[in-house]
């Protein structure tokens, strides 16, 4: 079959923010501020994709194997697909610790994107634990990785799991479909912890103009889904 070049997945990001919008704290230490539902739900979400996107702070900050309970990993190969998700990172300088959790696990094939920023020693180190895709450029291309993972790794669904420097990039570059967003009932306050897109001062390029398809509550937690537009607009 011949693909249609630009084709891309349809990318679903996920995330739990506080009512006053942090989604970690200043430190970016790892902040367990979810019920075990939204975990289950982070699962669910997970469960879905062909691949899963994490950006190398939250990978190393989180220390995540990125993997399912065993019952979604039975309803995966029910429906056809591999047991979990293929598992994907992404960083420019490309100083990534073999040594973290996720290299452990064998639960699914990893891909790094990154450059050849990347030492050579950290190169190495990781050639055995993952695909390396290692671009000339200073950065990552975003569409470029899109791309690759729908034509080379037939990714049709993917889930970004963060953190909000990478899900800014992406809005940016109107590659956000979904944004399926967890309300925790805490606030954190404080200028140095993150939003949902991150620490930037800078406004985005254009107003991002979201449809809810789905709203529920547990407890008091408030689980919303959004279509994302990318209507032009102004932002103020
Ligand atoms: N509440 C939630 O739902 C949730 C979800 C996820 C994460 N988090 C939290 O978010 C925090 C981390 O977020 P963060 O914004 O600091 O980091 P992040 O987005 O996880 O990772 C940022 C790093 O990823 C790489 N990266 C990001 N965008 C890239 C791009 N367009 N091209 C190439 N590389 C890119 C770069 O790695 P290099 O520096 O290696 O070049 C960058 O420094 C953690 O505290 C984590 O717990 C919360």
């Amino acid at each position: 079959m011949v693909k249609r070049k630009g084709q891309r997945p349809f990318v679903v990001a996920t995330f739990a923010m506080t009512a006053d919008g942090k989604v970690t704290t200043r430190t970016l230490a790892p902040v367990d501020f979810t019920s075990r539902e939204d975990k289950l739900h982070l699962f669910r979400q997970r469960a879905l994709a062909d691949a899963v996107l994490i950006g190398h702070t939250s990978l190393k900050r989180d220390n995540v194997r990125i993997g399912l309970p065993a019952e979604l990993q039975d309803a995966r190969t029910k429906r056809g697909q591999s047991r979990c998700p293929l598992r994907v990172i992404i960083s420019n300088k490309g100083r990534i610790d073999h040594r973290l959790k996720i290299f452990q696990s064998d639960i699914s094939p990893i891909i790094i994107f990154s450059t050849k920023r990347m030492p050579p020693k950290y190169r190495k180190a990781l050639e055995s634990k993952a695909t390396l895709h290692l671009s000339d450029a200073e950065h990552v291309n975003l569409p470029i990785m899109l791309a690759t993972l729908s034509n080379k790794y037939n990714v049709r669904r993917l889930a970004c799991e963060g953190g909000p420097t990478l899900f800014r990039a992406l809005l940016e570059r109107r590659l956000i479909d979904q944004l399926n967003l967890t309300l925790a009932p805490y606030m954190f306050g404080g200028a140095k912890a993150p939003t949902l897109t991150g620490l930037s001062k800078e406004f985005l390029p254009a107003s991002v103009h979201c449809a809810l398809t789905n709203m529920h509550t547990i407890g008091d937690e408030c689980f919303l889904t959004y279509r994302i537009k990318h209507r032009r607009g102004r932002l103020n």
